[in-house]
């Protein structure tokens, strides 16, 4: 398959896991990837370092982009934080920093690529999780986090669709990737609802989910706009 050919996409995240994944499967389509994140990003055809809880960083970063390679079709929004805690031992400084990088960080990224992908007649693939679209426990600032990204990725499907744009969301279930270590337990709990999150038969690897945000970020996924695409394996079916 070459669906990317002739196209350029950003992918955050693209350090580790499903992000690195991604740039991955998309380069093997033929597109060219700028990959972005708080850690040195090696998958990539260029590499930009930044914290997405800097936002003034994030201008700056598109239009060297877009200096490199004159447009923009596809940016997949796949950074992000893992967080467990007590609703009572919730921190306005972790509250932050979550909400910041999973919400606001992909809401920046996206009004920042927008006036490129209204030009290409691109796409926005987003990242939410079932902790977005079902219960999951100790993790109200996650969870809120992902429900956020739900809305708007629907609020930006209908609000540019008009204008040719098309914005998505993947909601990963368990993934082997080092985000899993963000997810301990808080100690002194009830461990049997654990079992609202354990996965169904087993965790899926990054590339079972780079090949679900290769899908809607390409023409394969053309009449697909505001859709949450539940990749668990089963788990909350
Ligand atoms: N792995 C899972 O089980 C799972 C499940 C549901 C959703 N997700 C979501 O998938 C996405 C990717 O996670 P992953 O599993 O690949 O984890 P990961 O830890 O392997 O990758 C996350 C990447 O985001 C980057 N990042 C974090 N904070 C950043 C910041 N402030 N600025 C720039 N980059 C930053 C990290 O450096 C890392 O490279 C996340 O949005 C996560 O919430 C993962």
């Amino acid at each position: 398959m070459n669906r990317f050919e002739n196209k350029i996409a950003i992918v955050t995240g693209a350090a580790s896991g499903i992000g690195r994944a991604t740039t991955t499967r998309l380069r093997s389509e033929g597109a060219t990837v700028v990959g972005i994140d708080r850690d040195p990003v090696d998958a990539a055809d260029l590499a930009i370092q930044l914290d997405l809880l800097d936002l003034s960083s994030i201008g700056p970063a598109v239009a060297q982009a877009v200096d490199a390679y004159g447009r923009i079709d596809v940016l997949c929004n796949i950074a992000g934080l893992g967080h467990f805690a007590r609703d009572e031992d919730e921190t306005p400084e972790n509250w932050n920093r979550v909400i910041g990088v999973n919400l606001t960080g992909t809401y920046f990224m996206s009004t920042a690529c927008l006036p490129h992908l209204l030009e290409s007649r691109g796409n926005i693939v987003n990242t939410a999780s079932t902790a977005g679209t079902n219960a999951q426990p100790w993790s109200s600032a996650y969870s809120a986090s992902k429900g956020g990204v739900i809305a708007l990725t629907q609020t930006m499907a209908i609000t540019n669709g008009l204008s040719g744009i098309r914005v998505n969301c993947v909601a990963p279930g368990g993934v082997d990737t080092p985000i899993a270590g963000q997810f301990n337990p808080p100690e002194e709990v009830d461990h049997s609802i654990m079992s609202r999150i354990m996965p169904f038969d087993r965790m899926a690897e990054p590339s079972e989910l780079a090949a679900a945000f290769a899908f809607l970020a390409s023409d394969d996924a053309s009449y697909c706009n505001g859709i949450i695409l539940r990749v668990d394996g089963g788990m909350q079916a």
